[in-house]
């Protein structure tokens, strides 16, 4: 339904509810709006969008349309209004356009100008009493360029919500504050970058854009300064039109050298996507703005941490293994060796005597030619990706009960939720963009957020309800809420009855998931307990989003299956705001699963056993291929022990650092008789090959990634490839061939051709439909249609309807004893990822998180005598390292928690070999270790990091306090405060 509103005379429909700045800017009437953003809402602090609306002043931003309206954009009352509130922007800022490296078609305060076409400026620029603050490694604040245009701090408070900035409006020179006065780099701030991308001048910039962007701009401050005079001087006479011609003439020269491609992040799984800004090999910045997953929203790594695609020490030649040491070898060379050495050892070993790992950081299509190679070429299906050491026992709890082994929903849906429930999962560090959407709408929506974990992260810190209970204990305590749920009539039954299968036998599997057994075996009390059942039971809507704190225990795939078990039972499916949201790590671990990089399965979990499935892509593929599953990552380096496994070609994955005890894992890999690794960085991997092969980073190639959304999107290429480096897929092309295929892909599309023609889960998509900012959630069909939302309309099982999985405890392993008496636990943090391979080589990265630790509890720390700082030794039944403490209240008791982001100390010496016995993979948090203390130290964490600061939590803008100031006047208007306009406001 439409209403009807009269713009300038003509009628023009409108949405009901619909801004009229939306209508006015969705329609082509030209509107200054320097303060509006559209995902961050009417700030309402500009007041150059002022309109008449029935004859009264208005911001048109924070102005709904109502029937019949009657709104001019071009009397000359507005007119003036607009110009009165924009010299009151230019006299809080300077405008040399010309030599600012923000003078790139769209600076918000430059347009302005020229569309406002201001000649003179009425209120002269003033400087004001303030530094620029470059303590920031990433960015930099300049007051005097400051707008006030609070874009900034909407965005820290109210988008990634880490509430560092404010305005001190009540001053006489107000500017933006981190916490409140803070040096920027001593503040609370997590370089996540919103408000630079939002900051609609130079006020706020990516230093990576300073002295670069420009043709100018990049000569010394002092001859900047004086250009910046002379063109100050000329405008009394020529007036800023002529200024902005020239100006306009320089920035259309940047056009032509500066070059914006669209990508998405190589970190994590939410799938941020962007345009990345280049001139030359320059990374000049990354901006972020329609991404479907992400939009204006970057973490720290997304947003700054890709210096390492220039890094010096890039792999840009092949190495080969000889008398012990690596020497440069061609390409020619180097593939000759891999495809000769893998033909011998099958040859005299048989193809299952060769194992493939695919990597999770590369692409889809790089993926699947990987799993072809292992199983059409050489007739295998021993194949895995690092998903086994993270996310497979979630995929197994999904197959289990719904059916498809992703997340249920989008993000968006977690958003819709009216209540959260997070399980070891660390979500605003290891999923930071997708954290800020439930901080967001736990602080402006009144979502409720129930966090248990270990540790108290910064979600455990803003839930409504934080439970901690004993490690690798959730089966139980999920058990028994959805017992008790069931036994006091607050299950769905409806649902239940309608959708959902083996309720019975499910409720005679929790007969032992009593309170009392709860209480005891978790630690939690049962009013706790209970009051978690009430609150999930009468929430309209429940998401639960989980990782690594669940997934990595002995019973990771049970526990997985216990969530989606009490989703069932509370009917927590099939509808926006509630599922199943196992969190994936890497950018592309839902993608190299889904893409066939498993042993068990082909492309779209098709079995390798089914027959029919396999005459398909014998078909395809036109190869005979193996019938039995293959072995996963674990099984394999026990095949390599073994004498099984001779050979293995890895690509873009640190198995050396990343799997469970690492010390047999390394001693394994020592073994193999011949190893390839193909890589772009000389890894500690590296150090066990035969072979190095130099490949090329996502901004090197093309080809698609799929988040944990199950949403694919394409990366376009940004650079060439690094000179001697390759894209993967050219690689593993060109070993393939050499081993007999008949390969010709010419680009990352035709493979993706060959695998929608072969996977009926992906048989709609193509790159064309994916093309820029379009992206598809699995499963797309034939025509396209995706879907965002599992389950509409059923469960993904023959008849429909969902299985509820009996289920039973058994004890974590590793427990403390007497020996080793502290409980390690492990996981990410927010500055580096995974094993930092990437993350290291960011100056800025290194510079606020420069190294790895371990914390202590201030009550541990009493009992050993541990300071932050303190050398320790920790001692596990597997290995030992020596690292560094940092005492902190985020955990507690005897319980230790070490970052997992390290080269030299890496956590993964201290943990075992025991696994989830579905999945294989590995119970990473069920580590026990004794802890020496050594002598004294520095703390590992320098002030600078954003741990030690003190964020300032408030409602936003909060322009009302502009409006107080006495010497505020709503432009057009005679009223000294004018409280009566500005209530008249009917928007958001
Ligand atoms: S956390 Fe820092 S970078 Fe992020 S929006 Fe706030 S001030 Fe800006
Ligand atoms: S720093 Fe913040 S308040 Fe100042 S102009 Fe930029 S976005 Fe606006
Ligand atoms: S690391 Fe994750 S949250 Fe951060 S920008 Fe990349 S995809 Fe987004
Ligand atoms: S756009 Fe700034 S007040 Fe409306």
């Amino acid at each position: 339904m439409s209403i009807t509103v009269t713009v300038d005379g003509a009628v023009t429909e409108a949405r009901p509810e619909e801004r009229l700045l939306d209508l006015l800017n969705r329609t082509g009437t030209k509107i200054p709006q320097v303060c509006y953003h559209p995902q961050l809402g009417p700030i309402q602090t500009c007041d150059t969008c002022m309109i008449e609306a029935d004859g009264k002043l208005v911001r048109a931003c924070s102005t709904l349309a109502g029937v019949g309206m009657k709104v001019l954009t071009n009397s000359a009352r507005v007119v003036a209004a607009q110009r009165e509130a924009f010299d009151q922007i230019l006299g809080n800022h300077m405008l040399y356009c010309t030599v600012c490296d923000n003078n790139n078609g769209n600076c918000t305060v430059h347009n302005t100008t020229k569309l406002l076409a201001v000649e003179h400026q009425k209120i002269p620029f003033n400087t004001k009493p303030y530094e620029v603050d470059n303590s920031n490694p990433f960015y930099r604040y300049d007051p005097d360029q400051c707008i006030l245009c609070g874009r900034c701090v909407e965005a820290c408070q109210n988008v990634e919500v880490n509430e560092t900035l404010s305005i001190n409006w009540e001053d006489p020179h107000p500017r933006v504050l981190w916490d409140g006065g803070a040096k920027i780099g001593e503040s609370s701030c997590v370089s996540c970058g919103h408000c630079v991308t939002v900051c609609p001048c130079n006020a706020l910039m990516e230093k990576s854009m300073l002295g670069h962007a420009g043709f100018l701009t990049r000569i010394p401050k002092r001859a900047l300064n004086g250009m910046i005079d002379i063109i100050k001087g000329i405008e009394p006479d020529t007036g800023y039109g002529t200024i902005l011609k020239v100006s306009e003439a320089e920035s259309a020269m940047r056009e032509a050298r500066i070059r914006r491609t669209k990508t998405v992040c190589t970190y994590c799984g939410v799938g941020c996507s962007f345009n990345i800004w280049t001139k030359d090999r320059h990374i000049l910045k990354v901006e972020p703005s329609e991404g479907p997953a992400n939009g204006i929203s970057t973490c720290i790594k997304g947003k700054f941490a890709w210096d390492f695609v220039n890094s010096a020490e890039r792999l840009t030649q092949p190495l080969i293994r000889e008398a012990g040491k690596f020497r440069e070898a061609s390409w020619e060379e180097a593939l000759a060796l891999v495809a000769r050495r893998m033909t011998e050892i099958k040859a005299a070993n048989g193809p299952d005597s060769l194992a493939f790992i695919s990597s999770s950081k590369c692409t889809n299509e790089e993926s699947y030619l990987m799993q072809k190679l292992a199983r059409a070429v050489i007739g295998t299906n021993n194949m895995d990706n690092c998903s086994r050491y993270c996310q497979s026992p979630a995929t197994v709890g999904l197959w289990r009960t719904v059916g498809y082994g992703g997340d249920s929903g989008s993000i968006k849906d977690i958003e819709n939720a009216s209540l959260v429930l997070i399980i070891g999962s660390n979500t605003a560090e290891s999923h930071p963009v997708l954290a800020t959407r439930v901080k967001r709408a736990h602080k402006l929506r009144g979502q409720k957020l129930i966090v248990f974990d270990l540790r108290e992260n910064e979600m455990a810190r803003r839930a409504d309800l934080f439970v901690r209970p004993k490690p690798g204990t959730d089966l139980v305590w999920l058990s028994a809420i959805t017992r008790y749920i069931l036994e006091n009539g607050l299950a769905k039954t409806s649902f239940l009855s309608q959708w959902v299968n083996g309720l019975e036998e499910y409720k005679e599997s929790l007969e032992p998931f009593t309170m009392e057994f709860a209480e005891k075996t978790c630690g939690l009390p049962i009013e706790t307990l209970k009051r978690v059942a009430h609150m999930i039971a009468e929430a309209e809507g429940v998401c639960v989003l989980w990782a690594m704190g669940i997934t990595q225990h002995t019973m990771g795939s049970d526990s997985s299956t216990a969530i989606s078990n009490l989703l069932l039972v509370t009917g927590n499916y099939m509808r926006t705001g509630t599922g199943a949201y196992p969190l994936r790590g890497h950018n592309n671990v839902q993608g190299a699963s889904d893409h066939g990089a498993m042993p068990s399965n082909l492309p779209g979990y098709q079995s390798v056993d089914d027959p029919e499935v396999r005459v398909r892509f014998e078909a395809g593929w036109n190869a005979k291929l193996p019938t039995t599953k293959g072995l996963d990552n674990h099984e394999m380096i026990d095949a390599i022990h073994e004498g099984k496994l001779k050979a293995m070609y890895l690509f873009g994955e640190e198995i050396s650092l990343v799997d469970s005890n690492s010390n047999f894992v390394n001693d394994g890999l020592a073994k193999l008789e011949f190893f390839v690794v193909q890589d772009i960085f000389f890894s500690k991997t590296c150090q066990f090959a035969d072979v190095v092969l130099p490949a090329s980073p996502s901004l090197e190639k093309e080809g698609t990634f799929t988040s944990t959304e199950r949403r694919i999107q394409r990366l376009y290429q940004v650079f060439e490839p690094l000179q001697g480096s390759r894209p993967d897929w050219q690689i593993i092309q060109d070993v393939a061939n050499r081993l007999g295929a008949n390969w010709h892909y010419q680009h990352p599309s035709e493979i993706y051709r060959e695998i929608a023609s072969l996977t009926p889960l992906f048989a709609g998509v193509t790159y064309e439909r994916l093309e820029g900012y379009k992206s598809l959630q699995w499963p797309v069909a034939a025509d396209g249609a995706d879907e965002p939302l599992l389950y509409r309309k059923h469960f993904n099982f023959p008849d429909g309807k969902a299985r509820l999985f009996p289920l039973s405890y058994s004890q974590p392993t590793d427990q403390p004893d007497q020996e080793f008496d502290l409980h390690l636990n492990n996981g990410r943090l927010l500055e580096h990822f995974h094993e930092g391979n990437l993350t290291y080589r960011s100056d800025g990265i290194r510079e606020k998180t420069p190294d790895t630790f371990v914390e202590v509890s201030p009550e541990l720390a009493e009992e050993r005598g541990i300071q932050s700082g303190t050398w320790v030794q920790l001692v596990s039944r597997y290995g030992k390292v020596r690292v560094r403490a940092v005492v902190t209240d985020r955990v507690h008791g005897r319980e230790l928690y070490m970052p997992m982001n390290s080269a030299e100390t890496p956590v993964n010496k201290l943990t075992g070999s025991h696994t989830d016995k579905i999945t294989h993979t590995p119970a990473y948090k069920e580590a026990s270790v004794n802890l020496r203390v050594l002598e004294s130290g520095e703390n590992p964490l320098p002030r600078v990091n954003s741990r030690f600061g003190h964020p300032t939590p408030n409602s936003g803008v909060e322009v009302e306090r502009k409006w107080k100031r006495p010497d505020y006047r709503m432009p057009g208007t005679k009223n000294a405060q004018n409280h009566a306009s500005n209530e008249g406001s009917n928007g958001d």
